[in-house]
C-alpha cells in the first residue's frame, strides 16, 4: 500500500497587516522589510479566532476536495507551535471535536515551520505500514498570538493561516509519495525559541513583562544555517531519487524569506517559474506556509494532477525536512 496526497485546502484570516502599518508600530520601513525578506503584507486572526478555528476551515476545505466524509478520515495530525492550549488538548483533539469527529486518532506535531513535512512523513508511514487509510495533515498557526509587535526584528515576519492535505491508501505507485527527508539538531535550539510559560521558565510575572512567551529569533545566525541546510537537503533528495531538478514542476518552500528561497532556488538552478513564493502576501506562517502556498497554486489551475513537487522546510528546533512527491488530486479545472 503507498500513501498519496489526494487534495489540498487552506483558510486565510480576513484582516490583512501592511509593510506601512508596521511603520506606525516600529522603528522600520516598507522598503527595509520588502528589500530584506520580499514580505509586503500579511493576514492576521481576529482576536476570538483560534488556531483550531482556522484548521478546522482549512481542513473542511481539504476533505471535501478529496471527495470525502469527515467519518473517512482515521487520524488527524495538526503541527503547530501556536496551539489553542498550553499542553492540552491538542489542537488536533480541538478540531477532530469541531469537526464533529470522536473516537479518531488525533495528535499536534511540534516541527515549528518543518511540522507540515514532519506531518506528511507520520500520515506515510501509519498508510504504509496499513495501520490508517485516510489522514488529515494539518499546519494551523496564529503566529499574532506569540509575536512581540515591540520587536522590530520578528514582528513583521510573521502572519496567520492554516492549510490542511489529505493523505490517503493506494495501491497507484504513480500516486505514491516518493520520499521525505526530516532532521532535526537541537543544538541550535537557542537560534530560534519561545523561552517562556514552559516547564523551564513557568508562567510568571517576570514571564509576561519580559515577554518570554513570545518568538525570539538569531535572524541572521538561522538564514546563514537555513540556506546552507536547505540546499544540501534538496540535493540529497532528488539525487537519493534520481530526479533532476529541472524535473520538479513545482518547488514549494517554507515560505520565511524571499532572499533564502532565492538562494536555494539558485543552487538549483531552477526556473522562476518552477519556484512557488507567496511570502510576499502571507509572510511567514510556519507550519501552515507549505500548505497554503500548494493551495494557492491548485486553486489559480497551476497545479495541475501528476505534477511532481519538491517541498522544503526549515525552522526552530532546528528542524528541516524535504518532501519529493506527485499531486494525487484532482486538478482544479
Ligand atoms: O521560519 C523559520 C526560520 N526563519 C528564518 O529562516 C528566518 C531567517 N532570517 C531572516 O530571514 C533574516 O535574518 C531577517 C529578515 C530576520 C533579518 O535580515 P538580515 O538581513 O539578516 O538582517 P540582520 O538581522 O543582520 O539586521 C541588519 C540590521 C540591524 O541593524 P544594525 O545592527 O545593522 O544597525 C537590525 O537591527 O537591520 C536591523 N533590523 C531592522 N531594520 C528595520 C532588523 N529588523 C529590522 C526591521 N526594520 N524590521
Amino acid at each position: 500500500m503507498y500513501a498519496a496526497l489526494k487534495s489540498i485546502g487552506a483558510y486565510v484570516p480576513e484582516k490583512v497587516l501592511t509593510n506601512k502599518d508596521f511603520e506606525s508600530m516600529v522603528d522600520t520601513t516598507d522598503e527595509w522589510i520588502t528589500k530584506r525578506t520580499g514580505i509586503k503584507e500579511r493576514h492576521i486572526a481576529a482576536d476570538d479566532e483560534l488556531t483550531s478555528d482556522m484548521g478546522v476551515e482549512a481542513a473542511k476545505v481539504a476533505i471535501s476536495r478529496a471527495g470525502l466524509e469527515i467519518d473517512d478520515i482515521d487520524m488527524i495530525v495538526c503541527a503547530t507551535i501556536s496551539p489553542d492550549y498550553f499542553c492540552m488538548p491538542s489542537t488536533a483533539c480541538v478540531i477532530a471535536s469541531k469537526l464533529g469527529r470522536s473516537n479518531v486518532t488525533a495528535f499536534d506535531i511540534s516541527a515549528a515551520c518543518t511540522g507540515f513535512i514532519y506531518a506528511l512523513a507520520v500520515a506515510k508511514a501509519f498508510i504504509e505500514s496499513g495501520m490508517k487509510k485516510n489522514v488529515l495533515i494539518i499546519g494551523a498557526e496564529k503566529l499574532s498570538a506569540i509575536v512581540d509587535y515591540t520587536d522590530r526584528t520578528t514582528c513583521v515576519l510573521f502572519g496567520d493561516g492554516a492549510g490542511a492535505a489529505v493523505i490517503s491508501a493506494t495501491e497507484d505507485k504513480s500516486e505514491a509519495i516518493t520520499d521525505i527527508h526530516i532532521s532535526a539538531d537541537g543544538n541550535y535550539g537557542d537560534l530560534l525559541m519561545t523561552p517562556g510559560c514552559g516547564v523551564k521558565n513557568p508562567c510568571s510575572e517576570k514571564v509576561v513583562e519580559e515577554k518570554l512567551a513570545t518568538m525570539k529569533m538569531r535572524g541572521n545566525e538561522t538564514f546563514k544555517i537555513a540556506v546552507r541546510t536547505l540546499t544540501s537537503d534538496v540535493v540529497n533528495i532528488l539525487q537519493d531519487n534520481g530526479i533532476e531538478a529541472k524535473d520538479i514542476k513545482h518547488f514549494i518552500p517554507h515560505q520565511a524569506n524571499y532572499r533564502i528561497i532565492k538562494a536555494v532556488g539558485d543552487a538549483l538552478q531552477l526556473a522562476p517559474e518552477q519556484v512557488v513564493l507567496t511570502v510576499g502576501k502571507y509572510g511567514n506562517t510556519s507550519s501552515a506556509s507549505i500548505p497554503m502556498a500548494m493551495n494557492d497554486i491548485w486553486e489559480s489551475g497551476r497545479l495541475q494532477q501528476g505534477d511532481t513537487m519538491l517541498l522544503d522546510a526549515f525552522g526552530g528546533g532546528l528542524t528541516w525536512g524535504s518532501a519529493l512527491l506527485p499531486f494525487a488530486g484532482k486538478s482544479a479545472n
